[in-house]
Formats: C-alpha cells, structure tokens, sequence
C-alpha cells in the first residue's frame, strides 16, 4: 500500500466529473487500499478517488471511532433520501475550513463493494453526511459550494495565499 497526494481547492482537477468503474479489478482493490491509507494518515474520515486524482467513482469512509471500519463504495448512487440535518463538515482537500452544510439525514445508496458485488446500504447521521459529500466529489461538487459566495471566496483567497506559501 501507499500513501497518495492529495489535490488541494481550488485546484480545478477536483471539479472533474469522476468516470465509473467497469470491472472492480486489482488495480481498483488496489486503489481502494491506497485510498484507505491515504485517509488514515491523514486523518479523515472520508475520500473520494478524484481527491488523489483518480477521476474514477470511488470513496472510502470510516466513521467509527475505532478508525476499525472502514466503507468502500464503488459507483455510488443515492437511491432515497429523508429528512434534514445540519452538520459541520470539513474536508481533506479545503485543509481548517469547517462550515455548517444543510443535507438530507438519511440516504439509500447502492454501490459495489470491494469484491464487485452490488449491494444497497443506509445509513443515517454522519455516516450519511459523509456519504453524501464524498459522493458530491464524484461530481466535481466541493461543500464549499454549499456556502454562500462571500465565503467561498474567502476561502478561496485563503487557500490560494496557503499555496503560495507553501
Ligand atoms: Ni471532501
């Protein structure tokens, strides 16, 4: 396994809309390992393959409290949702910004697992939170757009002066 880079916003490579994987292969398990690294290290408790750009519909999550289990979902899609909730999100790539977004509180989601095989999970709470987000990463959608245009660009500006900086 190893540890992968990962795009930090506004890099435009994270607004790609993510391809779906035709066959769950070696090379995909292979990726999934890397990405779960990856989110450990980071440490997060999501990430999208378009983060470590791999324009491919994939995301790992673990958001147990034992970083014991972790979630890979391979071309993901929301099949229902309920509710509402707010949640303080953040993300890998948009480092120390953290920002209250309004999202459904519970999704059904369909996905292949890591061995191929189709399956239909719920979920509630954070994990459906972190479902949803990482699933807006597949569509170049960042929970940043969620907030209003003054603070996205202030979070902009702010990211652009870190990279420059760096
Ligand atoms: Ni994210």
């Amino acid at each position: 396994m190893s540890r992968l880079e990962i795009l930090h916003f506004p890099d435009p490579r994270l607004r790609r809309r993510a391809e779906p994987v035709s066959v769950v292969d070696e090379a995909v398990r292979r990726l999934i390992d890397d990405m779960l690294e990856t989110m450990y290290h980071a440490p997060g408790i999501g990430l999208s393959a378009p983060q470590v750009n791999v324009s491919r519909r994939v995301v790992t999550i673990d958001v147990s409290q034992d970083r014991n289990a972790p979630v890979c979902l391979v071309n993901p899609e929301i099949r229902a949702t309920s509710g509402e909730t707010e949640t303080e999100e953040g993300c890998l790539s948009v480092p120390g910004v953290y920002e209250i977004v309004k999202r459904p509180e519970w999704v059904r989601v369909s996905a292949l697992d890591r061995s191929g095989n189709s399956r239909e999970i719920e979920a509630e709470g954070l994990l459906a939170v972190c479902i949803q987000h990482e699933i807006d990463h597949l569509d170049g959608r960042l929970f940043v757009d969620y907030l209003s245009r003054l603070k996205r660009q202030r979070i902009r500006k702010k990211a652009e002066k870190a990279l420059r900086y760096a």
